[in-house]
């Protein structure tokens, strides 16, 4: 059978034939560039993370858990386009448009330019791209639209990956600029094939704990801007409001000198951001000690409480370990290494870190303190909002931003220097 398929694939027939080009070549300085017709939401921390707004012919997937936002996002910048003097055509396949309303009211968001849908067959929704000819598309969501001739129910991988290729082949060819909303599963993945990233142009998420205000705007893949920026909201009954100076927002209103806290500046995207760790450790009644961290790495937990039992006189062998971020934000990177040891070891030595300082480095295996990405940056935020002394790593030799340094080599210093009651004479 290999040999039948081998023995079709070189004969004449599997030749491609030869069509008619829609449009011929261009030499590629006289090709259009559609920078100038970007459409801008007005919401300042939307367009940060979009690079400047909308592309028309672009497509956006924004992804989010239930309850991130998204719905509220896009009603909003639905309004703000409208009130651009564009026109929106808005396809609610999971709401139906009464409920869409009902929220656009509370929203504030009701404008003429707004036009409102419940289609979820794709066809449908081509037929009103048509008529209307919107100069913005918004599909929420992209799980719940379906083309009847393909199998599958919707939210189907063959049925969302041919939905989503139907309504992005539209919109690059009516110029529309398109946003797909799109689910994430449990592990932080959008729901369907990867294949709708490929096909889409812009990947955003949406994240935040739902328990808290805060929702973090990111966008893992931009073709028309910068990847890694982010925007921060806060969830109002207004509905997502943009936070600009998110210095402090993700710090807790822990009173000076409490045990088991520390901060450090953690850069998400370009954007500086003051962070506070906090940790508890109590004495454990179970054979196993349990690790527990929330919206930080649980590996890097495990790993770091293994590098304070043995390179520093921290001992949490016997002890149950919970380490917590603040306001919900997800901190992963190995610049908070250092905040979480020394919350650990506050938290241990029932001593805490001196109002004012923050701590910034990554530990390594063998107990050394490293230097991380743009130190200089993080220092420069860091005495902006306030903060008067920073531990970090014995390496940096950039500015002191007016902080008072205290370099460390090592763990076990950096605690030292950390905890120490004593307002040390720095460099
Ligand atoms: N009256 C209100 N005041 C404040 N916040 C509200 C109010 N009503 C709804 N919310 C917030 O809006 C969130 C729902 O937002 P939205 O429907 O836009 O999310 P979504 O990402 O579209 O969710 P889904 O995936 O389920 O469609 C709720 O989780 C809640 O936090
Ligand atoms: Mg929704």
């Amino acid at each position: 059978m290999g040999e039948e398929t081998l023995v079709a694939a070189a004969g004449p027939s599997a030749r491609a034939p030869v069509g008619q080009p829609r449009r011929a070549a261009q030499p590629i300085r006289q090709v259009s560039t559609d920078q100038h017709d970007r459409a801008a939401t007005d919401i300042g921390e939307l367009d940060r993370v979009l690079g400047g707004g909308l592309v028309p012919g672009s497509v956006v997937l924004l992804g989010g858990e239930p309850g991130a936002g998204k719905s509220t996002l896009l009603l909003q910048a639905a309004d703000a386009f409208a009130a651009g003097g564009r026109t929106v055509l808005y396809m609610s396949a999971e709401e139906s448009p009464g409920q869409v309303r009902l929220r656009a009211q509370r929203l504030g968001a009701l404008s003429d330019r707004v036009l409102l849908a419940g289609d979820a067959e794709v066809p449908a929704i081509l037929a009103l791209v048509q008529s209307h000819a919107p100069d913005v598309l918004i599909v929420d969501s992209i799980q719940t639209v379906r083309i009847p001739e393909v199998s599958g129910s919707a939210g189907s991988v063959t049925q969302v990956r041919e939905s989503a290729a139907a309504i992005v082949a539209a919109a690059k060819e009516h110029g529309i600029a398109t946003v797909l909303v799109g689910h994430v599963t449990k592990d932080g993945q959008l729901a369907g094939p990867r294949v709708l990233e490929h096909l889409v142009d812009a990947v955003c998420d949406i994240e935040g704990d739902r328990h808290h205000a805060l929702r973090l705007l990111r966008a893992t893949k931009n073709r028309f801007g910068p990847v890694g920026e982010v925007g921060c909201f806060e969830m109002t009954g207004k509905g997502l409001v943009g936070v600009e100076d998110a210095g402090r927002l993700f710090m807790g209103d822990t009173p000076p000198g409490t045990t088991g806290v520390a901060v450090t500046i953690t850069l998400e995207g370009r954007r500086p951001l003051a962070c506070e760790v906090q940790a508890l450790v109590a004495k454990s009644v179970l054979t196993n000690p349990r690790r527990v961290a929330s919206g930080l790495d649980a590996q890097r937990l495990n790993l770091l409480v293994a590098v304070l039992e043995s390179r520093s006189d921290v001992t949490v062998a016997n002890c149950d370990v919970y380490a917590s971020s603040v306001g919900g934000v997800r901190l992963t990177e190995p610049a908070v290494d250092l905040a979480l040891c020394t919350a650990i070891a506050s938290a241990r030595r029932d001593v805490p870190v001196l109002p004012g300082r923050i701590v910034l480095g990554e530990v390594g295996l063998a107990g050394e303190l490293r230097l991380v990405a743009q130190t200089q940056r993080r220092l420069a935020e860091a005495a902006r909002l306030g903060f008067t002394s920073a531990v970090v790593p014995a390496a940096y030799d950039g500015p002191a931003h007016g902080l008072q340094l205290h370099r460390a080599r090592v763990l076990s210093g950096a605690l030292d220097l950390a905890l120490s009651m004593v307002s040390l004479v720095g460099v």
